[in-house]
């Protein structure tokens, strides 16, 4: 079989296509070529991210991303045999952008679209890394705006877990480097000064492990912490940083490992915005390497949010059957969508 596959993500900030090859039988899906836009340096002056822009950006790059993946496979667009888009969740107007250019070019090509779940998308990359995983795994699904722990047991078949945290990962890392006065994106700008502090420089909330709202206490600490260092916050923010990071690490780390106990699989599966944290990717490791349990990554480049993932997605649902794309492109977008909307076992 040579059913080809387009992606579009353009749900934030970055602007991804790609072109993924549908696996014979049960082989994986394979990536033939992707291409990203990311629109940092744009949204940089603001702080954060401008939705208005963002969407404007998305525009004037999702063609110009989806000529350069057909070049570099060599292929004509009409090789594309279904379009795959992220529905959601994300930015109203950033979603309508590349759901609209989907839709239209599967309208043209005759094909058939498939609207994805932005997070699925993130939870199914690493099987398109070089050590892809296999079910069932537990997943630590860490992104700008979620931390969740799942069990999952097939391409579907999540069902979240107790250790879930409430509060998201990577928010508590660009909230925290905001309150340090680091220039977005707050992530891994802190991870980077973060290189070179002292992670015991300073003590911040680990007493509220058992409890899921962990971050709120500990950008309230930051916050305390800074003002305490006035003048001298910039000789210390490295060491701050250091510690901010070794605080939402160690947290992340022990729910994974409760999980894993709670479950008895002896699989991980790292996936999100904050898995491409270093510092993360050396404590999981040492600790999973303790207890006999692997652990998988995307590739760093396919941690953060790209066109790959989603169509890598749409390949798996189409191979196992779980989803049926159509040919009606009359298409709407799902700002906020649970992921438990499109899993069964989630909703049970
Ligand atoms: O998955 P993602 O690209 O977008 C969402 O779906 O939200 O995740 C973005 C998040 C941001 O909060 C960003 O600061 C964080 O991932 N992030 C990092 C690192 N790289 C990205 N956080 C810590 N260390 C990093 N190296
Ligand atoms: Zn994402």
């Amino acid at each position: 079989m040579n059913f080809l596959i387009l992606g579009v993500e353009s749900s934030c900030d970055e602007t991804g296509v790609a072109l993924v090859r549908q696996g014979k039988g049960a082989a994986l899906p394979v990536l033939l070529a992707h291409a990203l836009h990311s629109q940092i340096a744009m949204h940089q002056a603001y702080g954060g991210v401008v939705p208005e822009l963002a969407s404007r950006d998305h525009i004037r790059r999702v063609l110009p991303l989806a000529r350069a993946v057909l070049a570099e496979a060599a292929l004509p667009l009409n090789a594309v045999d279904l379009v795959a888009f992220t529905r959601g969740p994300g930015l109203a107007g950033a979603l309508l952008v590349g759901a609209g250019v989907a839709c239209a070019l599967a309208a043209a090509l005759n094909v058939p679209v498939l609207g994805i779940h932005h997070l699925e998308g993130h939870l199914l990359s690493p099987f398109l890394s070089a050590d892809p995983p296999e079910f069932p795994f537990v997943a630590l699904l860490v992104s700008g705006g979620h931390t969740q722990l799942m069990r999952v047991d097939g391409v579907g078949a999540y069902a979240l877990l107790g250790e879930t945290i409430d509060d998201a990962a990577g928010e508590a890392f660009d909230k925290s480097a905001k309150l340090m006065g680091l220039p977005y994106p707050g992530g891994p700008v802190l991870a980077q000064l973060a290189e070179q502090g002292d992670p015991a420089a300073f003590k911040l909330p680990r007493p509220l492990l058992h409890s899921g709202d962990l971050f709120a206490g500990l950008k309230t600490a930051v916050l305390t912490q800074a003002k305490k260092l006035g003048d001298a916050l910039p000789a210390h923010k490295a060491d701050l940083a250091a510690s901010t990071q070794a605080a939402i690490v160690e947290v992340l780390v022990k729910k994974s490992l409760k999980a894993l106990a709670q479950t008895g699989l002896r699989r991980l599966v790292v996936a999100g915005g904050v898995g491409a944290n270093r510092q993360l990717r050396a404590m999981l490791d040492a600790a999973c390497a303790e207890r006999g349990v692997r652990v998988h990554y995307p590739e760093l480049q396919l941690c953060t949010d790209n066109g790959a993932m989603i169509a890598m997605a749409a390949a798996m649902r189409v191979q196992v059957g779980v989803a049926f794309p159509d040919r009606r492109y009359e298409f709407d977008v799902r700002p906020r969508w649970p992921l438990q909307a499109i899993s069964p076992a989630l909703a049970a």
